[in-house]
C-alpha cells in the first residue's frame, strides 16, 4: 500500500502531466505468477486498473484455457502511467518507472514471471532481441524464471499467432509445476 501510494503521486517523468491516474497493478499479491505488460491504455487510465480492456479479456480467456485466470494472478505494467495516444514508452519513462516494478517484483516474490510483449521483455531482460526468439526459451530475472510471450493486444490484431501464445502459456504452467 505504501508503494502504491508513492506511485499515485509520482512526478518522475512527464507522463504525470497527461495521466488521469496511475495504474499500479491488480490481482492476488500472493500469486506464484506475475504477468507484466507495457503501459496503461485509455480504459486503464480511466479506471486505474491494468488490463481492463479487450486485451485483458483475451488474456483472461487464455489463462482460463490453462486452468488459471487473471484474478488469481498478479498483473502490472512496466509503466504506471498512460503514454498519450498509446504511443510507445520512451526510454527515459521506462527508466523513471523501473524502481517501482522492481519493488513490486521483490514484494510479490513470484515463482514465475511472464513478460507480455516486446517492451516488458526488453526492459526486464535488458535485451533488444526479437520477441520471436525470446519467447521460445526460459530466461532468468534475478533468480526468477521468466517467460516471454506476445502482448495480447498484438494477438487481437494477429489472431493466427494465438497458437504460439498458447504454447508459451503451457511452458509457464510447466515451470509452475516443476
Ligand atoms: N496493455 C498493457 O500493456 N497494459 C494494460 O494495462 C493494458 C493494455
Amino acid at each position: 500500500e505504501v508503494l502504491q501510494q508513492q506511485v499515485s503521486t509520482c512526478r518522475q517523468c512527464k507522463l504525470c502531466e497527461t495521466r488521469t491516474q496511475t495504474v499500479f497493478g491488480k490481482g492476488n499479491r500472493a500469486s506464484r505468477l506475475l504477468l507484466i505488460g507495457e503501459a496503461p491504455g485509455a480504459e486503464e487510465d480511466r479506471q486505474g486498473l491494468p488490463f481492463v480492456g479487450k486485451a485483458g479479456q483475451l488474456l483472461d480467456n487464455m489463462l482460463q484455457a490453462i486452468g488459471m485466470d487473471l484474478e488469481s494472478c498478479y498483473i502490472a505494467n512496466v509503466l504506471k502511467c498512460r503514454p498519450p495516444g498509446n504511443r510507445n514508452p520512451a526510454p527515459d519513462e521506462v527508466l523513471a518507472c523501473s524502481d517501482y516494478l522492481q519493488a513490486q517484483i521483490a514484494m510479490i516474490k513470484p515463482d514465475v514471471i511472464l513478460a507480455l510483449g516486446r517492451f516488458a521483455a526488453h526492459s526486464l531482460l535488458q535485451s533488444e532481441e526479437a520477441i520471436g526468439s525470446l519467447r521460445r526459451r526460459q530466461h532468468d530475472y534475478q533468480g526468477i524464471p521468466l517467460h516471454v510471450t506476445f502482448h495480447p493486444a498484438y494477438l487481437l490484431r494477429s489472431p493466427n499467432e494465438k497458437a504460439k501464445a498458447w504454447q508459451d502459456l503451457l511452458a509457464v504452467k510447466k515451470t509452475l509445476q516443476a
